[in-house]
């Protein structure tokens, strides 16, 4: 249990991973609580795996250059989405010829990090090119079952759950199925198809129905709920429920989300809130993620939550400001939210003291080969004794320099970790900086800078 007390000086995939191996632990010796002293998570990844629960976020490819977007996906979250890079459009725009290279880009950064993966998503009648719905019944077939194939196979092994057919029926009160390419020409049947098909494109994925508007019970949800007790039934294979999960102030939480998700987890399916944002702000916004977080707890085969981005600044509905971070990174009332229901604090929640710091990265000069790179450290609001934060280059980029810090590296010299250089102190809210110089060796991608810790 002590051992928990050394989290501040971790870096956050091991804090995660001894949060992990705990819960095993604890899970072995029948033990199932945590003792009241030990600390509490302090990361969304590692407070939801204390609960035996995944927490992801949709990411895309183009920010994973950015380094407040990697610091805080790397430090808060274990599980990725690819938020379009997986979807028909962007994988197979021309018939029968693939490109992953954007996917391939976030999964790689995923299993470098030992994040989990969603795939998203494979049959849908959004972002589909247009060549698809001029096929024939039964071109459309073989371009179906091929574009499964090639995508899980490609993938094979590596993504945890995929949304094998996406938003499939129709709003409102019909219960019937939604109009597309698939459904127009091949009837209902596209999806049993289309389940069976990933079923042997790759055996160790789970396979995932996903929509939205189904996340309390209505019309629209007793018919997914139907075609799945109906799967289940007749040994289609189908393993888990995606409830997309974006609400508003027209499309709230609705009260009956709890009972919803339970009643799909006893036919025996996982249930996964696969692209959670909710628009607002403030005590009410938190409330509405803490009542999410809470049901999905609840409901023992609810096994992950996924929220639709990192910060509002990349939201697809930024105006509303849906999600955990603001703009500049900022942890939301949300957030909080979130960390308590899942179990987690943000500050020392054993009396043990309540040491932490920020780490803020900034480039200064720049050179054609070379640049210098600055980061600012801020004691939180107690005062400090020491600090650490890992500056994570692209190889084969190379620190040459650096002043006002410790560094020590390493094997591979593309993590740098800083200490302070003698006394470490800062006093409340007091700041303190380390630079170095980049030797760019051809990439001039800024570094990543990870979670400052304290002590
Ligand atoms: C959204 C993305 O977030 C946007 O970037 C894109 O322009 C449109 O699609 N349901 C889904 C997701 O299953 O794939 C959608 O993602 C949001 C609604």
């Amino acid at each position: 249990m002590l051992m928990l007390s050394t989290r501040r000086t971790s870096p956050p995939r091991a804090r995660r991973a001894l949060g992990a191996g705990l819960a095993g632990l604890l899970a072995l010796t029948g033990v199932t609580a945590l003792a009241g002293t030990a600390d509490a998570a302090t990361t969304l990844a590692s407070a939801a795996a204390a609960k035996g629960r995944y927490f992801g976020t949709a990411v895309a490819a183009n920010h994973l250059g950015e380094a407040q977007y990697v610091s805080t996906l790397n430090t808060e979250f274990d599980s990725v989405t690819p938020e379009n890079e997986m979807k028909w459009d962007a994988v197979e725009a021309t018939r029968n010829s693939f490109n992953f290279s954007a996917a391939d880009r976030i999964v790689s950064h995923a299993q470098s990090r030992g994040m989990k993966v969603r795939g998203h998503t494979l049959v849908w009648h959004s972002q589909l090119p247009s060549w698809v719905g001029g096929l024939s019944a039964t071109d459309l077939r073989s371009a179906m079952n091929n574009h499964i194939n090639q995508v899980m196979g490609h993938y094979k092994g590596k993504i945890h759950s995929w949304d094998v057919v996406n938003e499939a029926f129709q709003d409102g009160s019909s219960g019937a199925r939604r109009s597309s390419p698939f459904q127009d020409k091949l009837g209902n049947g596209f999806i049993e198809e289309a389940f069976r098909t990933a079923r042997a494109a790759d055996p160790a994925a789970k396979l995932c129905y996903n929509d939205y508007n189904t996340d309390g019970i209505n019309a629209k949800s007793n018919a997914v709920y139907n075609m799945v007790k109906d799967f289940k039934a007749r040994g289609v294979p189908i393993d888990c429920v995606g409830f997309q999960s974006h609400f508003n102030s027209a499309s709230p939480v609705p009260s009956d989300y709890q009972a919803n998700l339970q009643r799909f987890a006893d036919l025996g399916v996982e249930v996964q809130i696969t692209e959670l944002d909710i628009e607002g702000s403030g005590t009410s916004q938190a409330t509405s993620y803490g009542n999410v977080v809470k049901a999905c707890l609840a409901v023992t085969r609810c096994t992950g939550i996924t929220v639709w981005g990192i910060t509002d600044k990349y939201s697809w509905r930024a105006s509303g400001t849906p999600l955990l971070f603001d703009s500049n990174y900022n942890k939301k009332p949300a957030y909080t939210a979130v960390l308590s229901a899942l179990g987690g604090s943000s500050g020392g929640g054993d009396g043990g003291g309540s040491a932490a710091c920020t780490a803020t990265y900034a480039k200064a000069e720049e050179w054609s080969d070379r640049f210098n790179g600055r980061v600012t450290i801020t004691a939180g609001t107690s005062a400090i004794s020491t600090w650490s934060v890992t500056v994570t280059l692209t190889p084969p980029q190379k620190i040459s320099t650096t002043w006002n810090g410790t560094p020590s590296w390493d094997s591979s010299g593309t993590v740098m970790t800083m200490k302070p250089n003698g006394n470490g102190s800062l006093a409340a809210g007091a700041s303190t900086s380390f630079g170095f110089t980049v030797m760019k060796n051809g990439t001039s991608t800024p570094p990543v800078i990870g979670a400052c810790t304290a002590s």
